[in-house]
């Protein structure tokens, strides 16, 4: 059964999440209200120039075109205004949601072509880490990799494939295969490695250790292999997986048969990324 928005907002409000989710509708959006202080626009300056040094430098050539044709720099991004960019050129665009919101109403509004956008910001001591993903995670980190049809596919299918898969068991593994590539993917860019995942585009040293360093563990994307390896949210990645492209990525997930795979693997051990 889904749960209502008060019984959300309580549970939210006993974890200590900040949002306010007494203004959400029944889907858990919310306006966006543009009314950012300036400190808060001085943090987002602070964050996005600070991460485009190193983008510019790691992130793969289609998040960087999706900045460009974006336009998602140097103030707080407005979200209807960026819709309708995005409207133009995947279908998609962008919702306010006062932070996580359940899993069913995500994979709605992913399966709708609607990305769900926190729309509060990090506060300037929480530059370098924070518990709950804000707008600069969701935004900087996610947003960008929408302009590409192959990847806006994806998320797509994802939205409406997720609760049929989670019926048969698979809720853990397609949440690793979100993971492990609209979190902390990485792929190949003219013979390097580079990175796409908003987890990986919305941190500084993370970004800097999955694509640069010789003890990152890069390991060719596979679907199957990718839903049987687990992760851990709250250190670096003990593996990286390598997309060919995002081409690849929603071809997988269109043709592979996930029933199968998950009817094989759900009771099996799973892998551990630091050995596969
Ligand atoms: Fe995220």
């Amino acid at each position: 059964m889904e749960i209502s928005v008060q019984d959300y907002a309580r549970e939210c409000a006993d974890k200590g999440l900040r949002g306010n989710y007494d203004v959400c509708r029944s889907d858990f959006t919310v306006e966006q209200e543009y009314d950012y202080t300036d400190a808060e626009q001085e943090v987002w300056r602070i964050l996005s120039d600070r991460q485009t040094k190193l983008t510019k430098r790691l992130a793969h050539k289609s998040y960087l075109d999706g900045v460009e044709a974006l336009g998602l720099i140097d103030r707080i991004p407005d979200f209807d205004e960026v819709s309708q960019k995005l409207r133009k050129l995947t279908g998609w665009e962008l919702v306010a949601v006062p932070g996580l919101i359940p899993a069913p109403a995500f994979f709605d509004h992913l399966a709708e072509r609607r990305f769900p956008v926190t729309n509060w910001l990090r506060k300037h001591e929480e530059l370098d880490y924070i518990v709950e993903p804000d707008m600069f995670h969701d935004f900087f980190g996610h947003v960008p990799a929408l302009t590409q049809p192959a990847f806006a596919d994806f998320m797509q299918m994802y939205g409406q494939k997720a609760e049929g898969l989670i019926e048969l068991g698979g809720g853990d593994m397609i949440e690793r295969l979100y993971w492990y590539t609209a979190e902390f993917g990485l792929m190949q860019e003219a013979g390097q490695v580079k990175a796409f995942g908003a987890g990986l585009m919305s941190s500084f040293s993370e970004l800097q250790f999955a694509v640069e360093s010789p003890d990152a563990h890069h390991v060719p994307f596979d679907i199957e292999t990718v839903m049987r390896t687990v992760y851990e949210i709250d250190k670096f990645q003990r593996a990286y997986f390598v997309l060919p492209s995002f081409s690849a990525l929603r071809d997988g997930f269109e043709k592979s048969d996930l029933a199968a795979i998950i009817a094989r693997w759900k009771d099996a051990p799973v892998l551990d990324p630091a050995t596969i």
